[in-house]
């Protein structure tokens, strides 16, 4: 292992080593043009893109890149741009989730693995933000993100309709006979009609905003439209400050604090934040060893009322978002109400008080002032306990129909999330409005990769009749811009046994969302009975990256990390290759 050099830092064990080894490391950079003096010892920074055409959220990503390698330019540095994977939410089969902790290996690596001294991370569609921290973190090398930055609101016929949002309803009207295919086929356009990620504020809008609540990238960076060109402004600052980053040896250990921690959960609740904001800030606490408990995530967003109206919790979309103010302005907000701690350091070497000292509220309708919140303190995610959900489940409070946050009904359960698709839409299918609806199988294990499958839309016979919602019980998880009264990541999963493998047609289950409870009213002695007789679903995969995965994921109340990743394991410099 060497670490010796002429500046001490890192990639001069590269670029600086003598002899063979040296000539090697400098000899094929030069293939690319880069001259001698570039190698003299400048901090070498990697710019990790996941720009992919297979990602489309992230397929700008090469721009924004450019603009990076400006600023590390300008800032006296010297950037190398590096493909990562890039996990598309929306092609990846059966599940980008599933592919969340293989990204966030790859960063890890890639980064330790060359001759960088900091790396800005490009990151933008749902899995790609939290995979990147993920990586960056369980190296420890100073690191900045810039996400991508939302699409242009959606428009059809006159009105905004937000990415994700509007599939859900889309697939109501057509159902419904609302709307024809061809029309349809029309509003797809419509909704996605620039470069970037979904402009809800759904999985990506909430990681954006979490990733600059945690300290992890700019004040403001979040919002910025992708076509907008602040949005190539705030990359190249990042590009010029990841290089003072390197200088200052400010390492994401020093930002990724618990109570940096404590901020993104109460900014996720004033955002009205996706619930897999959970999944991901737990995975991610994991590799820099702050504990952090499902518990946490209820009790410290208990006191934050949503200030943000977006959808799918509101009517507004990012693009509002940005002109309101963006995330500093909400921020703000939040210390002026002493919701969050100010002091707490980020990538600008300031606390975030200092950050936003400037922020306004420039539209109250979108980001709303905590004297009149958009929604009440104690409205936004709730974490439920009780004999169906051992280790816990979520429920986003503002995506639910107030009348079913206490509801009693007998389950009709599903296998499979296909097993009900199936009969979805069959007029003969055995449920009503005061049904539950189980499906199981969908976990971290089970599915495998804990997919977004678990708002399955409402049985057609009920919508025609004007249900809207109905309890839906699922161990997977729910796509960030989905609604309704649908319990989530339930634990432990169906496939490893936890209980909601046990439950039958007919049984109760009683919910009490302000009680925090999710109750299965079967007698225990009948329970066990049902355990005793329970095998487990046959493996659904003998080898390959899939069976890893089943072998390693953790369950979905501690992140769905794989277990051998948690913790950070540095950037020491690997030994020679030569
Ligand atoms: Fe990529 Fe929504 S599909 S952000
Ligand atoms: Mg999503």
């Amino acid at each position: 292992m060497t670490d010796a050099n002429r500046t001490g830092r890192r990639s001069q064990a590269w670029f600086g080593a003598q002899g063979r080894s040296g000539m090697l490391y400098r000899s094929w950079m030069r293939n690319q043009g880069f001259g001698h003096e570039v190698l003299d010892g400048r901090p070498v920074i990697g710019i990790a893109t996941s720009a992919s055409e297979l990602a489309p959220c992230n397929a700008h990503l090469t721009r924004v890149a450019e603009a990076v390698r400006r600023g590390v330019w300008q800032a006296g540095g010297f950037p190398l741009e590096f493909p990562t994977m890039a996990t598309g939410e929306t092609l990846m089969r059966p599940t980008a989730m599933l592919y969340r902790n293989l990204m966030a290996m790859e960063v890890e690596e890639l980064i330790r693995a060359n001759p960088l001294d900091g790396v800005v991370l490009l990151s933008g569609c749902d899995k790609t933000t939290p995979a990147m921290l993920m990586g960056a973190a369980s190296v420890d090398l100073p690191a900045i993100m810039v996400t991508g930055g939302p699409m242009l609101n959606g428009k059809y016929r006159g009105r905004d309709v937000g990415s994700g949002t509007q599939v859900w309803k889309f697939e109501e009207d057509l159902k419904t006979g609302r709307m024809t295919q061809e029309e349809c086929f029309f509003a797809e356009g419509c909704m996605a009609r620039s470069a970037g990620h979904c402009m809800t504020m759904g999985t990506a809008s909430t990681m954006a905003c979490v990733a600059e609540a945690l300290g992890m990238q700019l004040p403001g960076s979040a919002a910025w439209p992708a076509v907008d060109s602040r949005r190539m402004e705030t990359a190249q600052a990042a590009g010029q400050r990841i290089v003072r980053m390197v200088e200052e040896e400010l390492r994401p250990s020093r930002i990724l604090t618990r109570r940096a921690f404590e901020n993104a959960i109460r900014v996720n609740a004033a955002i009205g934040g996706s619930t897999n904001a959970i999944i991901h800030l737990t995975a991610l606490a994991g590799r820099v060893g702050v504990p952090l408990s499902l518990e946490d995530f209820d009790a410290q967003a208990r006191a934050v009322p949503t200030l943000v109206n977006l959808m799918p919790s509101g009517s507004y979309l990012m693009e509002d978002f940005c002109y309101a103010g963006g995330l500093p302005a909400v921020m703000a907000e939040l210390l002026r109400g002493g919701l969050l701690h100010g002091g707490q350091i980020t990538v600008t070497g300031r606390g975030i008080a200092e950050n936003v000292a400037d922020a306004e509220r420039l539209d109250p309708d979108v980001i709303t002032g905590l004297d009149a919140p958009f929604q009440p303190a104690g409205t936004g995610t709730a974490v439920l306990r009780g004999n169906l959900c051992p280790d816990g489940a979520v429920l986003k409070q503002s995506a639910a129909s107030p009348h079913l946050l206490t509801h009693r009904g007998p389950a009709r359960v599903f296998d499979s999330p296909e097993e009900y698709h199936r009969v979805a839409d069959d007029p003969e299918l055995d449920v009503d409005e005061n049904t539950v609806l189980v499906i199981r199988n969908a976990g971290p294990k089970g599915y495998p990769g804990m997919p977004e499958v678990s708002n399955v839309p409402l049985p057609a016979r009920l919508l025609k009749a004007g249900i809207r919602d109905m309890v839906r019980i699922c161990d997977g998880r729910m796509s960030g811009t989905g609604y309704g009264t649908v319990v989530l990541h339930v634990a432990p999963e169906a496939a490893v046994g936890g209980p909601l493998a046990l439950v039958r047609d007919g049984d109760p289950i009683v919910l009490d969302v302000p009680q925090r409870t999710l109750r299965l009213d079967v007698d225990e002695a009948e329970l066990r009975r049902r355990r005793e007789a329970w095998r487990a679903p046959a493996a659904p995969h003998r080898s390959g990256y899939a069976w890893l995965y089943t072998q390693h994921v953790e369950q979905a109340d501690k992140g769905a990390d794989f277990g051998f990743l948690r913790g950070c394991r540095g950037h020491e410099v690997p030994r020679d290759s030569h």
